[in-house]
């Protein structure tokens, strides 16, 4: 908690609102069927995690706040605590039915809005405010990706209306919603002097996660990175190059993956009539070339790197291109660093793809404004960057969120992913944001981009 920021009322009352608007407009098209939906690892029943994200608000806000008030809801915390029901107990779970979560959802919300009337927020209750809204972001964007995975339509926010393509079963092949327009590729290195450099937030950050706590200086070698992610068109040579089937490719965890998954392309493709498509939540679509290669995990990110003599940028190397800047004398780097790639103004749609607008990514070359210093190109926003980095604590880290479980459980094996995609709440990203994932998941709208060896 920043003791120095704070946020009027009113300014956190449009972003809880936003949030919850937001959550509704990715379940209330959803079926009774779909609310409940197949039991799969990666995916939360709709049922379970509308309440669960009411019941954050409630536990981490008002509970945290009044801690003598009434519950709204009974065994809450059984019901719908992330760490006390285990997640394949989900879909059997003692849950109210729709219009009952819902009616829960409602409830709190008041009271959430009750609170911010008429007074004015200090530091410590604009911090739980923004994490439990933050919180309904994370939900928000993972709705969107459990929307692609079980091939329900897209989302109905963005400016596109869910954009052309056709259905499944249609011949057709349009252009994704939202996708390319027509920037094209954006090829290349820029090099970047190596130096000390402070890697995480800082303490001027208006608010932060424990895990982004706090800089410290890290040595970085001279490197040379993409100006862009990987599109799908070099991503399709390497799956050609029969690249899924070439055990020197693969590291020996990713190789153990690949042939328990019998994989062989990503995830979302299917070779038709001559070409490689990719699913789009409910239909088909040629792939857009200069696209980034999106629902690749880890390991396939390793591979393709390893047969394009390139290698995962480390999170140190990632966020130094896209937060520091050249010395004025062109030696060595400025002092300070940006909050954002293009510098310390807020995201517009001109400096990245985010909040869901396109319903998908851009062409790599689109949005020259948002460029980093060093040139880098949409190091916020459109996909996610899988790091070669191991999600650890940074020095001197210690567990003083009152969301006791946001990082620490997680730290050692799952990796960092930096930078945000396309459907990330805009008001949640900047360049210290560490994402992180078990590293064979593939339904992460993640790409990656690639450092010279
Ligand atoms: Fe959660």
């Amino acid at each position: 908690m920043n003791p120095r920021y704070s946020l009027p009322a009113a300014e956190l009352t449009r972003i809880v609102q936003d949030a919850n608007a937001r959550t509704r407009l990715l379940v209330d098209d959803l079926s009774d069927e779909q609310w409940l939906g197949p039991q799969l690892a990666i995916v939360n029943p709709p049922l379970w995690e509308v309440g669960h994200v009411a019941n954050f608000y409630e536990t981490f806000l008002l509970r945290e706040l009044e801690p003598q008030r009434a519950p709204l809801i009974e065994n809450g915390n059984e019901r719908y605590n992330s760490f006390v029901i285990d997640h394949d107990d989900r879909w059997d779970a003692p849950l109210p039915d729709r219009a009952g979560t819902l009616d829960y959802a409602r409830r709190v919300q008041a009271e959430v809005l009750r609170r911010l009337q008429g007074q004015a927020p200090d530091a410590r209750e604009t911090y739980l405010h923004l994490l439990a809204s933050y919180h309904e972001d994370m939900h928000d964007e993972a709705f969107t990706y459990t929307r692609q995975t079980l091939e329900y339509a897209p989302p109905r926010f963005g400016g596109e209306g869910g954009g052309a393509g056709t259905s499944m079963h249609g011949a057709r092949q349009d252009a994704g919603p939202g996708m390319g327009q027509g920037a094209g590729p954006l090829p290349g290195d820029v090099e970047i002097p190596g130096g000390e450099y402070r890697l995480g937030a800082t303490e001027d950050e208006p608010f932060v996660f424990d895990n982004e706590k706090w800089a410290h200086a890290v040595q970085v070698a001279p490197f040379r990175i993409a100006r862009a992610a990987v599109t799908q068109a070099e991503f399709a040579r390497f799956v050609d190059a029969f690249g899924y089937t070439r055990r020197e490719y693969w590291g020996y965890e990713g190789w153990r993956w690949r042939n328990r998954e019998n994989a062989h392309h990503p995830v979302y493709w299917r070779w038709r009539e001559g070409g490689w498509q990719r699913r789009h939540y409910d239909r088909w679509v040629a792939l857009e070339p200069h696209v980034p290669v999106l629902h690749v995990n880890w390991f396939e990110a390793e591979a393709y790197c390893n047969w394009a003599g390139r290698r995962l940028p480390t999170e140190a190397e990632w966020e130094l291109a896209a937060g520091a800047a050249p010395a004025p004398d062109g030696r060595g780097l400025a002092p300070g660093k940006r909050r954002y790639p293009w510098g310390d103004a807020p995201p517009t749609p001109e400096r990245a793809n985010l909040d869901g607008e396109r319903l998908g990514c851009l062409d790599v070359a689109a949005l020259p404004a948002g460029d980093s210093a060093w040139g880098c190109r949409q190091m916020l926003g459109n996909a996610w960057e899988w790091t070669a980095s191991a999600f650890y604590p940074y020095p001197g880290y210690v567990v003083d969120h009152p969301y006791r479980e946001y990082s620490a459980p997680w730290f050692g094996y799952w990796r960092v992913l930096r930078g945000g995609c396309w459907a990330t709440r805009a008001r949640l990203i900047r360049n210290t944001y560490r994402n992180f994932f078990l590293p064979d998941r593939r339904d992460v709208f993640a790409g990656f981009r690639t450092c010279a060896r």
